[in-house]
């Protein structure tokens, strides 16, 4: 493993550090876990772009980025808070974030772009530790964290109002 500090708005960057620990001829797993939505449209779509055609056939992305379209209020009032601190939130619709996938000419895994809880949430309640959860642990939680400790499936679409997808490359 390594770590490096980069922007991801310097790919170029990422990439080279990234070749110094990991070997780009197997496949990799890029991961923009709620990062893209700091970024606005014209850097982003040619940002992914160009870290998808540095990975090798085989490879996955994964990302996911604030929805415009789950919970537009309270998103709306996130937004405008970052927004007035100097820093870009970028909703992005259901449409908006398929296309980092579409336009790369990547395979959509199942479920396709779904809001992150909805991702294969089955998995997540066959945890023993989600089934027979430590009671002051659970306490300590606040209402959202508790709900989705004790069965995901309970938490809404606009509690979580986040995208997500995961994709091959073929
Ligand atoms: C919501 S956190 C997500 C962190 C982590 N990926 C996760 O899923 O737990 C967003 C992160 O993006 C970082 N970030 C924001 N703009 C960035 C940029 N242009 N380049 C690299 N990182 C950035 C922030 O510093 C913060 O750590």
């Amino acid at each position: 493993t390594d770590y490096i500090e980069a922007d991801l708005r310097d790919p170029a960057k990422i990439l080279e550090a990234a070749r110094r620990t990991l070997d780009f001829d197997r496949p990799v797993t890029l991961v923009l876990a709620a990062v893209l939505h700091f970024i606005e449209d014209e850097e982003a779509y040619p940002i992914v772009r160009q870290l998808v055609d540095a990975i090798p056939s085989g490879s996955h992305l994964v990302l996911s980025n604030v929805s415009s379209d789950l919970n537009p209020e309270q998103v709306g009032q996130v937004t405008k808070a970052f927004k007035e601190r100097g820093f870009a939130m970028v909703r992005r619709s259901h449409a908006q974030v398929e296309r980092f996938v579409t336009d790369n000419g990547l395979e959509m895994l199942d479920p396709g772009v779904v809001p992150v809880h909805r991702w294969r949430p089955e998995q997540v309640t066959d945890l023993p530790e989600a089934a027979n959860p430590d009671p002051e642990f659970v306490a300590s939680l606040d209402v959202l964290d508790r709900t989705r400790y004790q069965d995901i499936n309970d938490v809404t679409d606009a509690d979580v109002s986040v995208y997500g997808v995961m994709a091959r490359k073929p």
